[in-house]
């Protein structure tokens, strides 16, 4: 089998801008600094006060970038590095950072594709009045995405508003706990938690007014959500219908794509929310609804559903001991969450107008420096490509999946597991900064170049 893809196909890679950037002065301090400066929050104390040290070497690592064949870039812009303060006065040093990133990236070639939020919010912002906690929030990354628009957006046509919802507000607020994997607050309920999604998606769609009113040419803009795919666990149509009718129970879908993509929360979970579903205020779901000119989908594994004798007719299956993973504990290997992510959106919400994108998908794996000094990352290589063959699939049966961004270009600073934890198809010697192109890289250009899974 062939696994090519049609004329246009859109080949990419990301990063976001705390995970790589460094350069930590040149911004206000962001939750994740603060979170990651306090003992015991980060493996082996890991901060992003440099990270890759890409604000000094871009112009390197878009070459880089270049020699690999993409032509697409999805990055993020750090909010803290152009409001120091969350809003009011501006730094224009971090303006003229991402405009010249843009210019680099438009002189070899590459489409700028940026990411307005992805976690790094402003420490002041949270200190002021509890970041997502409160409404104001939303409105003030409306103002933000307006200052970030007006200033890139005579070169930048491709926005999305803010990547993973559920991550940065139900991971980061805890209920009666202190959030482990993420800056966040003790909250006393879920329905706490649940208002912090919800003010998420009144600034997802305050951003989207936002950014077509600062924006001085048309532009496209995205959502980008982690949703989690259900994945029937055999094609059979009573399997296809019970992954369907988890698909809104599952994870937080019924509560983030749902409003977001169809203009009201599951009427499902908020029955099985009862009092913890959030306050929705008159005119919500109209802010929230936005039309979008696509969506970003992040995509790492999934869930197995099957059809069952009960109440609801589906049950989801846990992950059994020794299933395959690779170096993250959840990061059971599913290629097909992929094919079923897209497909869900087209058939399950009944949006088969609205064109997908893969803004995420890759894998962490243990790499090594071989004595002649390369990596062969086999299993990465293994996992892109089945994850690959399921996307070719959602294309050749006609869903409108248009492009593929390989998460990541670098290894990075993941988060809670801070560097020890290599996502990326370029390795980066932290110790010296040095980068050293995977044997992924070297593949994943190949697949590039004759656009096809090789
Ligand atoms: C996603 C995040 C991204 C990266 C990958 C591994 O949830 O969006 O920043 O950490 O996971």
């Amino acid at each position: 089998m062939v696994y090519a893809f049609p004329p246009g196909f859109q080949w990419g890679v990301a990063t976001s801008s705390y995970q790589i950037e460094g350069a930590a002065d040149g911004r206000g301090p962001s939750v994740w600094d603060v979170f990651s400066q306090t003992p015991g929050r980060v493996l082996n104390g890991d901060t992003g006060a440099v990270a890759c040290d890409h604000v000094h070497r871009y112009r390197d690592d878009i070459a880089l970038m270049a020699e690999l064949g993409v032509r697409h870039y999805r990055f993020s812009i750090s909010w803290p590095r152009i409001l120091p303060e969350g809003r009011g006065a501006v730094n224009q040093a971090g303006l003229a950072f991402y405009s010249e990133l843009v210019d680099t990236l438009l002189e070899f070639g590459i489409t700028p594709h940026a990411t307005l939020f992805h976690w790094d919010s402003p420490q002041a912002l949270e200190t002021k009045y509890g970041s997502w906690r409160n409404r104001q929030m939303a409105q003030d990354f409306a103002d933000y995405a307006a200052v970030v628009v007006k200033r890139l957006g005579d070169r930048i046509t491709h926005w999305m508003t803010l990547n993973e919802i559920f991550c940065f507000t139900h991971i980061g607020y805890g209920v009666g706990h202190v959030p482990e994997m993420a800056p966040g607050t003790v909250v006393k309920t879920a329905k706490a938690v649940w208002q912090t999604s919800h003010h998420a998606l009144l600034a997802h769609g305050l951003g989207c007014q936002a950014i077509r009113a600062a924006s001085p040419q048309p532009c496209q803009v995205s959502l980008v959500d982690n949703y989690l795919a259900t994945v029937p666990l055999s094609d059979t149509p009573g399997d296809i219908a019970a992954a369907q009718a988890a698909f809104p129970l599952t994870g937080t879908n019924g509560g983030i794509l749902y409003p977001a993509l169809t203009g009201h929360y599951s009427p499902q979970l908020l029955e099985e929310l009862g009092e913890n579903a959030p306050d929705i205020q008159p005119g919500d779901l109209e802010v929230i609804y936005q039309p979008i000119d696509s969506l970003g989908f992040n995509v790492y594994t999934g869930v197995y559903v099957r059809a069952a004798d009960n109440e609801r007719g589906f049950e989801m299956l846990p992950f059994p001991q020794g299933y395959p993973r690779l170096h993250m504990p959840w990061l059971h290997i599913l290629p097909d969450s992929l094919y079923w992510g897209v497909r869900h959106i087209s058939d399950t919400l009944q949006r088969p107008e609205l064109r997908v994108f893969i803004s995420e998908n890759g894998c962490a794996a243990q790499d090594e420096l071989t004595p002649t000094g390369e990596v062969l990352d086999l299993d990465r290589i293994q996992y892109l490509q089945q994850y690959l063959r399921s996307a070719h699939r959602a294309v050749q049966e006609g869903y409108p999946l248009m492009g593929y961004f390989l998460w990541s270009f670098l290894d990075n600073f993941e988060w809670a597991y801070g560097r020890d934890r290599r996502f990326g198809i370029t390795y980066v010697d932290f110790a010296t900064q040095q980068r050293i192109p995977k044997a992924s890289y070297h593949w994943y250009a190949h697949c590039v170049q004759e656009n096809r899974v090789v």
